[in-house]
């Protein structure tokens, strides 16, 4: 049972003004993430040394998420599809993301003590987008006050709320013998602002829901096309459905374009899982086998279909008030939605068959949505950086901020962008599945039971396990089954910090434990000849076979993922001629990157030595790019003006990749 949630205060801070500001783009500072114009909670930067989560519990929703210490609140709420209010997208400018903490403690930022009142502040009011998570937190979010001319879009970017989805509500004279003009144009003559031209599909239902309405319509346009005539006043339903088309997971958000905000978000893992967990594994599907292919295309429409079904009887609406979707996948899932061989994709010298997409539309896709609704799919960089990693360089600004940024999609295929204002670089990594918890031992994806936090003490070892469901309290009841991504980096990264991994990765010996941390000698064991490293006994202690660990092995594919990964962001510092420790920020994006402690990405040298409050998770990027170009005509441009704007650098074809790679390998520590 769930108590209603609180109304925010009204805003009693002598800066506080009624109804919502003007809107000035200059002033939203489109500078790409978090240029924050005011500061955060003032312990922030120094609580954390980077290498835990902090579990943050929204209500009403009873959502939980665990995120990396230092995440704003609103960050962590975007990323998850809960809507908090907000004008500024983020900025510290509006005043308008007020949430109130009533478990766990953020200290007031200078910006909430002109926000809330003293009784306010210590009610736990705080300015969602000032609060930085340092602790576990439970947070009650209001509902949506305010009508935004601009939406947010959960990188802390903010985009004009200008969408192709359009209605016009009209009352139509009605034919007369002195007056003969065909629908269609009786029609058009009373929406005076926009130039339509109709699909078949509104020819055909015009003639009929005109004279069933009395000739009170409501006109449903997307871009220029009239796509709908629907009886009466509909104006109050505009909706879309962005998708991030993942190789593992899809994610599904279905926005009210009418006010830019979210409405329900829904993920599952991707069904084309038993064709392999990797793309290339998909493409070599369809090579063996014809018919593969025709399979993997029902099964990404099936997946993405059930999708529509979860979030529209989420938000209680209706299927066919979808009038637009937008789908960022990488090419090979792309390629794969859209019937396309994706052979060529998978051998050298790896071409597509087309870098864009226009005039498709979800009913060619398979979609069940609104049944002239187009379908933006997004364009793609080259075989792999698909229209994926557009999406996440559209959202998170990479063409548009001065500073110089790293972006990595870390996963199967990793996906590296540098970007320094001037010049845009990308290129791709093989980095293989162990980021995925494939090819590891005790691996599994991060799913209940998953091991996905590691701490390692003087005699004991700490473990965070993702709970069964949504609510964090169930958590602590769910036994450990197994070690997914972000566990796997951080118990890696723990067994350096402790000294039982040295830098070549070699796990310490049972007698060197022995000697230097006996409290944790019974943990280092032998599975057949391999040694390895015990998190979690299932069965009685010292019984290896029913136990959770990290083996040497394990430690070795952590090895050449990481390699691959830190081999690509060198040779683009050296392509552009910068130090990797002169990168001002560093965008952890991906479900699993954005999961990932900052401090042990460093630490096994994942990304560049830097100060951890440099690198940030920049949570799904892909979804909200798809988001941003539903939100944004003028956004859904600036994906097309990215393409042109980036290099791409082919590590396959470097002559000095193996030498740069062996020298990765090791642990930096
Ligand atoms: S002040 Fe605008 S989102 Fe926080």
């Amino acid at each position: 049972m769930t108590s209603p949630a609180p109304e925010p205060p009204s805003g009693t801070g002598p800066d506080e003004s009624p109804g919502l500001p003007d809107f000035d783009l200059d002033a939203l500072g489109r500078e790409g993430l978090r240029e924050a114009h005011a500061p955060l909670a003032p312990t922030a930067p120094v609580e954390h040394d980077g290498t835990g989560r902090v579990r943050l519990h929204f209500t009403p929703a009873e959502r939980s998420y665990a995120v990396p210490p230092g995440v704003t609140v609103f960050d962590a709420a975007s990323w998850n599809g809960i809507a908090i209010d907000s004008t500024c997208g983020g900025h510290g400018t509006c005043k308008k993301c007020k949430v109130q903490v009533t478990a766990g403690a953020v200290p007031a930022s200078p910006l909430d003590a002109r926000a809330f009142s003293g009784a306010e502040l210590a009610a736990g009011w705080r300015l969602a987008c000032r609060a930085a998570a340092n602790t576990d937190l439970t947070i009650d979010v209001p509902p949506l006050v305010t009508r935004p001319k601009a939406a947010t879009v959960g990188v802390g970017r903010q985009v004009i709320l200008r969408p192709a989805v359009q209605k016009r509500c009209v009352e139509l004279t009605e034919p007369s013998l002195t007056d003969q003009r065909p629908d269609l144009q009786r029609l058009t003559d009373a929406i005076d602002d926009l130039e339509v031209r109709p699909t078949l599909y509104a020819l055909r239902r015009l003639p009929r829901v005109l004279r069933e309405a009395d000739f009170s319509v409501t006109a449903v346009i997307v871009d220029d096309v009239l796509i709908d005539v629907e009886p009466g006043d509909t104006t109050g339903s505009r909706h879309a459905i962005a998708f991030d088309l993942g190789t593992t997971t899809v994610v599904a958000t279905l926005l009210d374009v009418g006010t830019g905000t979210p409405v329900a978000v829904a993920s599952m893992l991707n069904a084309q899982q038993p064709f392999g967990a990797d793309v290339i594994t998909r493409i070599s599907a369809t090579m063996l086998d014809p018919a593969a292919a025709e399979r993997l295309q029902s099964l990404a429409r099936d997946t993405l279909d059930t999708l529509v079904g979860d979030v529209c009887d989420e938000a209680g609406i209706d299927r066919t008030s979808v009038y637009e979707i937008a789908v960022a996948g990488n090419a090979t899932m792309t390629a794969l939605l859209l019937g396309i061989d994706p052979e060529p994709l998978g051998v050298a010298p790896f071409v597509m068959t087309a870098s864009s997409f226009a005039g498709l539309t979800a009913a060619e896709l398979g979609i069940g949505v609104h049944p002239a609704a187009p379908a933006h799919v997004f364009p793609a960089l080259g075989a792999y950086v698909g229209g994926d990693i557009v999406a996440g360089m559209l959202a998170s600004g990479m063409d548009r901020d001065k500073r110089l940024r790293l972006f990595i999609d870390v996963g199967t295929n990793c996906e590296i962008v540098l970007a320094d204002g001037e010049t845009i670089l990308a290129t791709a990594a093989p980095a293989g599945p162990a980021f995925e918890g494939g090819a590891i031992r005790c691996g599994m994806r991060a799913a209940p039971g998953a091991i996905e936090v590691v701490k390692i003490g003087t005699d004991d070892v700490t473990l965070s396990v993702i709970g069964a469901a949504d609510g964090a309290d169930d958590a602590a009841d769910v036994a450990p089954a197994g070690l997914c991504g972000s566990g796997l980096v951080d118990a890696v990264a723990e067994l350096v910090r402790v000294g039982l991994l040295d830098a070549s990765g070699r796990l310490a010996t049972e007698d060197d434990v022995a000697a230097r941390h006996p409290g944790l000698a019974d943990r280092v064991t032998k599975v057949g000849e391999e040694r390895v490293f015990v998190l979690a006994w299932l069965g009685e202690p010292g019984d290896v076979s029913r136990s959770v660990y990290v083996s040497q092995r394990d430690v070795r594919e952590l090895q050449f993922a990481k390699a691959a990964i830190a081999t690509g962001w060198s040779l683009l510092c050296e392509e552009l001629g910068v130090s990797p420790r002169d990168v001002q920020q560093v965008l952890l994006a991906g479900s699993f990157g954005s999961y990932l402690a900052p401090g042990n990405a460093v630490r096994i040298g994942l990304v560049p030595r830097l100060p951890v409050l440099r690198i940030v998770s920049a949570g799904n990027v892909a979804g909200e790019g798809a988001k941003m170009t539903l939100l944004s005509v003028p956004e859904r441009a600036g994906a097309a003006t990215l393409l042109r704007e980036v290099r791409y650098v082919e590590l396959s074809d470097r002559t000095d990749f193996n030498d740069r790679f062996v020298d990765e390998l090791a642990f930096p520590g």
